[in-house]
């Protein structure tokens, strides 16, 4: 299968650095295709990488970064928008575009206080259909085997759309809501099967040992519904990047 063949790397930070430099790339190689962004833990050192790659760069290259930046992020929590800092549009202001000195509008992202949220969603699968789609796409894992907010059951038909969480995500995410799962919204917008899959590259970052156990599940068991990340072994540029910790083998 496609995902069968990790990137291994030492632990986190030499992660980060790998993903850094991937990303980069693919912005400065393809400045026409729209990078796929995600956001979590798993991504903070990656975005902090980044940043600490892009400031070492000569002042005219960080502008054409700049100038052609163009990314789509996975996801948002319905009812919060970039003014609340639980918001991952508040993520992204954090940890990129305000370090990047990069303008909002060239982030992207579902508007998670649109008066209808599954309108919404089909509004912004539409508009990532009309930028061309993704060019390479960056994927976290959940515990539960989501990607995105894409939870199980889920198929691989599965299009831009609001979904309701599961207990196990909203308890996996509530350390950013003060601990509280109940704090977690109930509900997002994610980008679903399709428009991943679509994408014409697919980066999936696994670290840290909790990762573990459903890393194995994902390579283990063929693609179906019960593990949204295992429609990932359709794809055919998938490049799984983990730490040792993840791998859970030394
Ligand atoms: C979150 C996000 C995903 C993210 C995943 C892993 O809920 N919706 O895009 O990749 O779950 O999160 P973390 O990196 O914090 O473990």
């Amino acid at each position: 299968m496609p995902i069968a063949d990790p990137e291994v790397l030492a632990d986190g930070p030499a992660v980060a650095e790998w993903v850094a430099a991937r990303l980069l790339q693919a912005r400065l190689d393809h400045p026409e295709l729209p990078l796929g962004l995600a956001t979590g833990r798993t991504m903070e050192p990656v975005y902090g990488a980044l940043v600490g790659r892009v400031r070492a760069w000569p002042q005219p290259r960080q502008q054409t970064l700049r100038d052609h930046w163009c990314s789509f992020n996975l996801d948002e929590y319905v009812g919060l928008g970039p003014g609340d800092p639980d918001s991952f549009a508040a993520f992204m202001d954090r940890q990129l575009a305000a370090p990047l000195g990069l303008e909002r509008a060239r982030l992207q992202l579902p508007d998670g206080l649109a008066s209808d949220p599954s309108l919404e969603a089909r509004r912004y699968g539409a508009e990532l259909a009309a930028a061309g789609g993704i060019g390479l796409q960056l994927l976290g894992l959940g515990l539960n085997g989501h990607i995105g907010f894409n939870e199980p059951p889920c198929g691989a038909e599965t299009r831009s759309c609001c979904v309701t969480l599961s207990a196990s995500t909203r308890a996996q995410n509530a350390g950013a809501f003060g601990g509280s799962p109940q704090a977690v919204p109930a509900q997002a917008l994610t980008l679903g099967l399709v428009e991943i899959l679509a994408a014409r590259e697919i980066l999936l970052v696994v670290t840290g040992a909790a990762k573990a156990p459903v890393l194995q599940r994902l390579l283990q068991d063929p693609p179906g519904p019960q593990l949204p990340a295992s429609w990932l072994h359709l794809h055919p540029a998938v490049t799984l990047v983990v730490d040792r910790a993840a791998w859970g083998r030394g």
